[in-house]
């Protein structure tokens, strides 16, 4: 039996054109910031052409882009270097205000930022629809004296999409920084102008690209207190150490620009997958699906069934079908899931909860065999 891939939230293989796109590149010679013979330019010429696409999408300008290794990265960066910028601007500044929403790529450095700085980290409530609480952000923001925000675009968990320009205006409103991590925010616009964020995060793999490639957006890029966090080389006007990883850079471009042309008609086909996975599910055994269904991840289901321990049925039905309980990076961990438990839903109901994301490469046969295994595997439990 052929095993099914249903965590396109963790990880999107590279689409066919964008292997096409890159396939040339590997073996082409020249670095491309060598800018003295014709290879290093063909090389810059590429990357050049790259970022004409990624300033066409995402709405912003060359020279505020940044390449890193992923969202991770990018995450980091933007925390590390963006606070010292945030502490110039807003010296009396001393609280972060965040959210069980963000993955721990945007949660760890927080955690490390505000103990370096002596800041106050604190967390907004989220509503049992796994949305960002804005009455009480707002209430933070009064109350306290708020030097940066990080809040997600699309949520990796529970996929729900969060109401960003609401959180931009609460931002400017109350002079906060604002940092939105919009990794998985792909069928959404992104665009950073309009959205008037401070720094905007980026990762090729949730798109279809390759994986080992990220974008960080900020205006803050010329600040002299802009602090790197990898130095070496100079490249990247010295924001970030080493060479551009040419091959990657290319089929970043190529992934955002496929789902900048398809993502209206992509999100419907899914939205159509996900509701034929739902109602198969839902005809068969007492399902409880956690989250808006239409302001989502167009992909994404974060789901429980009753009284079934997720991680059981997971393990059960391995190999022939991969969901996840949660974030990959949290692995098999059987935390009480910081996201259910701020939403309000219990611990034995969190238990039960596990998250299925189907994609671009997804099929109905798919879909139904997906209905099929994991009908099977409750049934098994229940015996
Ligand atoms: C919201 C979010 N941010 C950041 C990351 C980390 O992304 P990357 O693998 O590109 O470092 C993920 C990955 O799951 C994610 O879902």
């Amino acid at each position: 039996m052929k095993n099914l891939y249903l965590d396109y939230n963790s990880h999107t293989p590279c689409d066919t054109s964008v292997i096409i796109a890159m396939h040339d590149v590997w073996s082409q010679p020249g670095n491309p910031h060598s800018g003295s013979h014709s290879f290093g330019w063909a090389k810059q010429q590429l990357v050049s052409d790259s970022l004409a696409t990624f300033t066409d999408i995402y709405d912003c300008f060359e020279e505020e882009l940044l390449f890193t290794s992923g969202a991770t990265e990018a995450n980091n960066l933007a925390i590390y270097s963006g606070i010292p910028i945030a502490k110039k601007i807003n010296p009396k500044a001393d609280t972060i205000l965040t959210s069980h929403l963000e993955h721990k790529s945007v949660l760890n450095p927080l955690e490390i930022a505000a103990d370096k700085y002596g800041l106050k980290l604190l967390y907004v409530d989220i509503t049992s629809e796994g949305i960002i609480d804005l009455k009480d952000m707002q209430t933070k923001l009064e109350q306290n004296n708020v030097l940066w925000v990080s809040c997600t675009m699309t949520n990796g968990v529970i996929g729900t999409n969060q109401p960003i320009y609401q959180v931009v205006e609460l931002c400017q409103r109350y002079n906060a920084m604002l940092h939105v991590d919009a990794s998985q925010a792909g069928y959404l616009d992104i665009a950073c102008h309009d959205l008037q964020v401070d720094f905007l995060t980026l990762s090729a793999h949730k798109i279809y690209g390759p994986s080992g490639i990220g974008l960080l957006y900020s205006k803050h890029l010329q600040n002299p207190e802009f602090m790197p966090i990898i130095s070496g080389g100079g490249q990247q006007d010295g924001l970030r150490a080493g060479t551009l990883p040419v091959p990657l850079i290319v089929g970043f471009a190529q992934a955002a620009k496929i789902l900048d042309d398809t993502k209206e008609t992509e999100a419907s086909g899914l939205r159509a997958l996900r509701d034929r996975l739902l109602n198969g599910l839902n005809q068969a055994l007492p399902i409880t699906v956690f989250g808006d269904l239409d302001d989502r991840h167009p992909g994404n289901l974060y789901l429980a069934i009753e009284n079934i321990d997720s991680m059981q049925l997971l393990n059960n039905l391995q190999p022939h079908i991969a969901f996840s309980l949660g974030s990959a990076c949290d692995g098999l961990s059987r935390e009480y899931s910081p996201i259910m438990k701020a939403m309000g839903i219990p611990k034995n109901i969190a238990e039960c909860a596990f998250r299925i994301c189907i994609g671009r490469m997804t099929t109905n046969e798919e879909v139904d065999l997906a209905i099929k295994l994991i009908t099977d595997g409750v049934n098994k439990i229940c015996r």
